[in-house]
């Protein structure tokens, strides 16, 4: 077993549900808010891995580790480390990062370097924040070897990154796609691939074996439909906005061409609470973001609102019942907003529907996880369910 941190991202509550759904029976502790500690089999390919998932922002392998919290020249024992682990005999460039060390004085890497030469090598020091480089840094400078020395209770760990996001193909889902709507509220491709891989994960090991059909019934841009054909689904995406229809096929033609992918899709225009699914088929993954109101509802109608996004959901989830395999996932948003009224904290959400679902055969798989943008009113709460229907 090799031991591993994983740097999670904006919502590290949703990067740590992917994970456990990624790797299933993998045990981690959260060792600071944005970092978690596993063991994970030798075998495990971490650049594969990092491929998958929406949630990490680095993997770093651990290289070695000392009890208790002295700092005890830590500058030579990184630097020992990198000789005895470099690759080849040239020149060793590092970059040299900490976590959990905020309340300690900073390593100094000219004592690394100034080590690093006594022992015969030649040394280049790359300068970055004290928390690491960039994604986008590292993903550009691939001789740089970023060593970590990351701060626990009980010890100190150095590691080394091991895979970083590859924020490049991230940022081009999210910006350079032909069609965008920025006004109804796009999903970050991220969030809608920890979305998919939450779903991916909670399916029964028989309907593992199958090429999964991904919908998403409100699909806007087709972000999640995106994510899901990269994550080998075949995909139904359905709106009732025509321009968004439109819009997610060039948005998924558009990305057959710059990152190939296996996957069927077709991309309808259809009611989510009326859309038909070809005889043949059965839907085993659910994945959406429905219509949560306006970004910025007006505060007094917010009953009527939310009254309003009831109906619609619950009509929703009645008809999926139709269309749902058995044993099926559905990871959705639920809107929040939160509003102060005089002092009063008010909460405007969907829970209410949770119990009427259940009766239609929805259990909850997990918490509910909360995600929204800093400046965002409505906030929106990710939510898992098993369809078994008769339940
Ligand atoms: C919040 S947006 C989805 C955005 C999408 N996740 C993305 O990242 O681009 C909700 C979408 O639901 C569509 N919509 C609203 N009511 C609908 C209905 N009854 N059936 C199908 N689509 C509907 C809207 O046209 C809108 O495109």
């Amino acid at each position: 077993m090799q031991q591993y941190f994983f740097q999670l991202g904006n919502t590290p509550e949703l990067s740590l549900a992917e994970l456990q759904v990624v790797l299933p029976g993998t045990i981690f502790s959260q060792v600071h808010p944005d970092l978690a500690s596993a063991k994970l089999d030798d075998n495990v390919d971490v650049a594969s891995l990092m491929e998958k998932l929406g949630g990490t922002v680095k993997i770093i392998k651990v290289l070695a580790n000392k009890e208790g919290t002295a700092k005890e020249n830590l500058e030579a024992v990184l630097a020992q480390v990198l000789a005895d682990t470099h690759p080849q005999e040239g020149k060793i460039h590092f970059a040299l990062a900490e976590l959990g060390r905020d309340h300690l004085p900073m390593l100094d890497p000219t004592d690394v370097k100034r080590a690093l030469v006594e022992m015969g090598y030649g040394a280049r020091f790359v300068e970055g924040s004290r928390h690491g480089l960039s994604a986008s840094v590292l993903l550009h400078s691939q001789r740089v070897r970023e060593l970590y020395v990351i701060q626990t209770s009980e010890k100190i760990f150095l590691g080394e990154t091991a895979a970083v996001q590859n924020i490049d193909e991230w940022s081009r889902r999210d910006r350079s796609k032909p069609y965008a709507d920025r006004k109804k509220g796009m999903l970050p491709p991220k969030v809608a691939r920890m979305m998919v891989n939450m779903g991916l994960g909670m399916l029964q090991r028989e309907q593992q074996t199958q090429i999964p059909l991904l919908l998403d019934p409100f699909c806007g841009s087709g972000t999640i439909a995106m994510e899901a054909l990269l994550s080998d689904c075949d995909v139904i995406a359905g709106d009732l906005d025509s321009d968004a229809v439109h819009g997610t096929r060039q948005n998924l033609d558009w990305l057959n061409t710059v990152q190939p992918f296996d996957g069927t899709y077709a991309v309808v225009h259809q009611d989510a609470t009326l859309i038909k699914i070809p005889k043949d088929r059965k839907v085993n993954l659910l994945v959406t973001e429905p219509f949560l109101g306006k970004p910025r509802p007006n505060p007094a109608k917010l009953p009527f609102i939310f009254k309003g996004l009831e109906k619609l959901y619950l009509g929703a989830f009645k008809h999926w019942t139709k269309i749902l395999n058995p044993g099926a996932a559905v990871v959705i948003v639920f809107p929040v907003v939160e509003t102060n009224n005089n002092g009063k904290q008010i909460r405007y959400d969907l829970r209410k529907l949770i119990d009427k679902i259940s009766h239609l055969g929805y259990t909850t798989h997990s918490e509910p996880i909360l995600y929204h943008r800093p400046q965002a009113v409505v906030q929106r709460e990710i939510h898992a369910f098993i369809f078994q229907p008769g339940k």
